[in-house]
């Protein structure tokens, strides 16, 4: 692991995660383009903001950002971590977005299942020396008794290695996705299992997006450490919400009128919309959300010709072949679905999968109804953004296994995501809901939504890590 580059800065409030808050693409004209990074921790955290105190430290992600690297390019208040890129992919994909995300969001099933063998014992070696890296930089970059805020399932040894190096430092780690719970975390080998729980004991106060996951954390470290695991620990529990200011000035932006003037005609006059908008992720469930639409279809032929499934499938992780099969899933049944109902006049679902968040908004302001199904989430953002953004209202039907149930349960349809028929059902009551119970069951959600602001989010944190 090369060295992260010298920068004078020792900072009094510090951010750790894999994915910074900007990512760079490197053009074919050799131009780097800087493009937000996606994902809901991201979004919590650019609350941080750009002061003058404060450093976020990630790493560099693909081509784009090792050339921004290698030419000083830079955002302030960003220290991207130049990582060997093999010990960065076996972190990254191997042992964080395979096994760990896969524990975590329970998708081992078979016959996907896990492998701990040599090779795994291999990744997990790389894993250690990516979260090394990481307490290393940040232990070098930290003032005395600053406040480092870790984040996530890809840097889950750094809270206790970093308290190693500067016993001096408040800790906090914040994990964005489920806790798994503890007989399905235990199908981890049991010197690993304890690594990671000791790893995020490490930190002062180990933080959820909501109690359910929180009570899951506990649970695995008593039964895998011992009753006394938790004793002087604080478990913290910090349920992210949708920046309603930034979502309400971004989304009345002329790009997003455009954009709604595309999806209008791509929609037809006088037709119904069901919305999803994901990363292309095996937990968010799209493709049994379109076989509940072609249920629907099928069962209930009234709605044929009258409505269109937008269907936002953002390509993520494309380097692991299990995210490969699913994005080629997801536009298999889309086809399918098309072939089977669409009419000259009229196409069922409307796939897009380039990533666009103007086009993402538009969406938003147009849906009629959502559909956010996850098998699990940690909280997901989305079903809280819509909600915020809708101009006419707009039916939520919720996964009972997002974190964002607990706080949205009373005004969504909620489903089973693995019910293909209860989620078919469910589109169809939320199709058929009136107008004004729409429009006053949207503005209740949105209320929830937005409890708990990005920037409240944050300084909570820091607080309770200061108050300590
Ligand atoms: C989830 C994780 C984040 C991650 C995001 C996007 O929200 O909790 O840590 O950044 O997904 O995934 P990616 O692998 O593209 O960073």
């Amino acid at each position: 692991v090369s060295e992260p580059p010298a920068t004078p800065v020792r900072a009094q409030i510090l951010v750790a995660s894999n994915r910074g808050p900007i990512s760079y693409a490197l053009g074919e004209d050799g131009a780097l383009d800087a493009r937000r990074g996606g994902g809901g921790m991201v979004s919590g955290l650019s609350a941080i903001g750009s002061g003058a105190d404060s450093l976020w430290v990630c790493s560099a992600l693909g081509d784009g950002d090792r050339e921004a690297l290698r030419r000083g390019v830079g955002e302030p208040g960003v220290l991207m971590l130049d990582m060997d890129p093999d010990i960065h992919s076996a972190a990254y994909n191997d042992i964080a977005n395979s096994v760990l995300w896969f524990i975590h969001h329970l998708l081992y099933q078979t016959p996907l299942e896990p492998v701990f063998d040599a090779d795994f014992r291999r990744r997990w070696s790389a894993y250690e020396s990516y979260n090394r890296a990481f307490a290393r930089a940040l232990a070098d970059h930290a003032a005395d008794g600053a406040a480092v805020l870790v984040q996530d399932y890809h840097l889950a040894l750094v809270p206790g290695l970093l308290r190693e190096l500067r016993p001096d430092l408040r800790i906090g780690h914040f994990s964005h996705t489920p806790w798994a719970p503890a007989d399905y975390f235990r199908l981890l080998p049991d010197d690993i299992a304890e690594q990671l729980l000791r790893g995020l004991l490490g930190a002062d106060r180990t933080c959820f997006l909501t109690r359910r996951w929180a009570d899951a954390f506990t649970d695995c470290a008593v039964r895998v450490l011992g009753e006394d695991a938790l004793t002087g620990r604080r478990i913290g529990v910090h349920g992210l919400g949708a920046d309603a200011g930034f979502l309400k000035e971004r989304s009345h932006r002329p790009d997003v009128a455009e954009r709604m003037t595309a999806l209008r005609e791509q929609i037809g006059p006088g037709r119904r919309t069901v919305v999803r908008v994901d990363r292309t992720e095996l937990s968010k469930n799209i493709v049994r959300g379109l076989l509940a639409y072609r249920q629907l279809l099928d069962t209930r032929p009234e709605w044929r010709e009258r409505v269109v499934h937008l269907a936002f499938a953002y390509p993520s992780r494309q380097d692991l072949a299990v995210y490969r099969e699913y994005t080629a899933e997801v536009r298999r049944v889309a086809d399918e679905i098309n072939e089977e109902y669409g009419t000259d006049g009229w196409t069922p679902v409307v796939l897009h999968v380039k990533d666009d968040f103007a086009r993402s908004l538009a969406a938003y302001r147009l849906a009629d109804v959502a559909l956010v199904n996850p098998i699990r989430d940690g909280m997901n953002l989305v079903a809280k953004e819509i909600p915020v953004v809708s101009d006419e209202g707009c039916a939520l039907v919720l996964s009972r296994e997002a974190g964002a149930y607990e706080e949205l349960a009373a005004d969504a349809l909620t489903v089973n995501p693995y019910d293909i028929t209860g989620t078919a059902d469910a589109l169809h009551r939320a199709l058929s809901m009136p107008a004004d119970e729409r429009l006053r069951r949207t503005e209740r959600l949105a209320a929830a939504a937005t409890a708990l602001p990005p920037q409240r989010w944050f300084l909570d944190q820091l607080e309770a890590l200061r108050a300590l």
